[in-house]
């Protein structure tokens, strides 16, 4: 992108029918866009294709890929992110968390060009991580994420004002979550905050609460709580949700100043999805089973699981677990059938938490005839679907970045 990535924030209309009742809110006008189609041209979503993608039917995509990739040879470095479909994983010269991404982006300097397989806010901390010759491409520019769309940056400005207005903003401390914009990134830089992932949370709150006595965490707030709550004993009640579309985020100052932890109304679609009652069934219908689910689960989730950690950790504790072992895991369906297949030969029994099926439809955004067509464009000599975060916002979404890759 040239310029900081701004979104529309006017007010839309929410249709309701006779048996619901009139929402008091201000939902995200870009949730309402359809993926990949038409186009805002203040954001990276919907917009179509800039180029003609080969037929996902062509049985040749993958010899395609491999001869795109080898013909590129050293000139490119293809990070897959946990969630991406096992078609286009398979290309992946390193697969990881969010966490591991963004390190492994930013430890290879002679790579002219970062295909990133994941999604839009990953791109954008690559960038931020690697030299300024270096080129990171996303291949499907539609591959947002909708937790990252819910914290926009005029929203965040608007929740700093009313930090301020409440005498509080001096105590507080941002910590966002590596799911953000590159905007969100900026602000928390600038604040002396810092971002962190599910697999560093707990160590970015310990840091934060070293510099400040109040943390604001963008823009997930179930990590925000699980970690607070699971991780850091403190009580539900230290924690408050500010929702972005309420006057004052629907608070009063009294609850701003009594809380610790001040957390960002918004959540993964994809993680919200799981329940107590998956929980609770799937224990049932398996006797013995372990349920182990990632920190963007509901706090109802977490509490009642087994185990809890990020896809990295997640792939750990199944790669140590015994043989005839049972796992439910809830997290992102890519992943979990990938594991159930590589570790049944070994015995390890495992299931997806939730009984209908559930991908992360951005994640999903990447396919093979995305990732032949960026590939071959490379290969060609043409650059595209370059993420390019603008000067400024870099150089405090960096120190932000640089706060967590600092993190004991
Ligand atoms: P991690 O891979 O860091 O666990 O994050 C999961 C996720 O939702 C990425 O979008
Ligand atoms: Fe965003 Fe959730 Fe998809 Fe991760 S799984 S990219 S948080 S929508």
């Amino acid at each position: 992108m040239n310029g900081p990535m701004s979104r529309r924030t006017e007010r839309v209309r929410v249709v309701t029918t006779a048996q619901t009742p009139e929402l008091d809110v201000q939902p995200t006008p870009l949730a309402l866009l359809l993926l990949g189609r038409e186009a805002d041209p203040k954001s990276e979503r919907g917009v179509e294709c800039p180029g003609d993608l080969p037929s996902p039917s062509d049985p040749d995509l993958v010899e395609r890929a491999r001869a795109a990739k080898e013909k590129l040879g050293d000139k490119v470095f293809v990070l897959g992110h946990h969630y991406q479909r096992d078609e286009v994983i398979q290309f992946a010269d390193v697969t990881g968390d969010s966490f591991k991404l963004a390190r492994d982006a930013a430890a290879r300097p002679e790579a002219e060009y970062i295909v990133f397989c994941g999604v839009h806010f990953m791109a954008e901390s690559a960038d931020i991580l690697t030299g300024d010759e270096q080129k990171v491409v996303l291949p499907d520019l539609a591959a947002g994420c909708s937790m990252a769309d819910m914290a926009t940056a005029e929203q965040v400005a608007e929740c700093w004002d009313v930090l301020t207005e409440a005498g509080i903003a001096e105590q507080v401390v941002p910590v966002s979550y590596m799911n953000s914009s590159a905007d969100i990134k900026a602000f928390t830089g600038k604040h002396g905050g810092t971002i962190c992932t599910s697999s560093n949370a707990k160590k970015a709150l310990d840091w934060a609460f070293e510099q400040g006595e109040k943390v604001l965490f963008l823009p997930d707030q179930h990590l925000g709580r699980n970690t607070a709550v699971r991780d850091m004993g403190m009580s539900l009640d230290d924690c408050v949700v500010y929702n972005p579309h309420k006057p004052n985020g629907g608070l009063t100052a009294e609850q701003l100043r009594d809380a610790k932890m001040i957390l960002w109304r918004g959540h993964c679609s994809v993680h919200g999805r799981f329940s107590l009652d998956s929980v609770n069934d799937v224990r049932e219908r398996i006797p013995g089973v372990n349920v182990l689910v990632h920190p963007e689960c509901k706090h109802e989730v977490v509490a009642a699981a087994d185990y809890v950690g990020s896809t990295e950790y997640i792939i750990k504790a199944l790669e140590a677990a015994p043989a005839g072992s049972k796992w439910a895991i809830g997290t992102e369906l890519n992943l979990v059938r990938r594991l159930a297949n590589r570790f049944a030969p070994e015995g390890k029994e495992i299931v997806f938490l939730d009984k209908t099926v559930c991908f992360c439809s951005t994640m999903n955004r990447i396919d093979l005839p995305h990732l032949v067509w960026t590939l071959e464009s490379l290969a060609e000599g043409n650059l595209v679907n370059r993420i390019e975060v603008d000067k400024e916002t870099e150089a405090f979404a960096k120190l932000a970045l640089e706060r967590m890759l600092a993190l004991p």
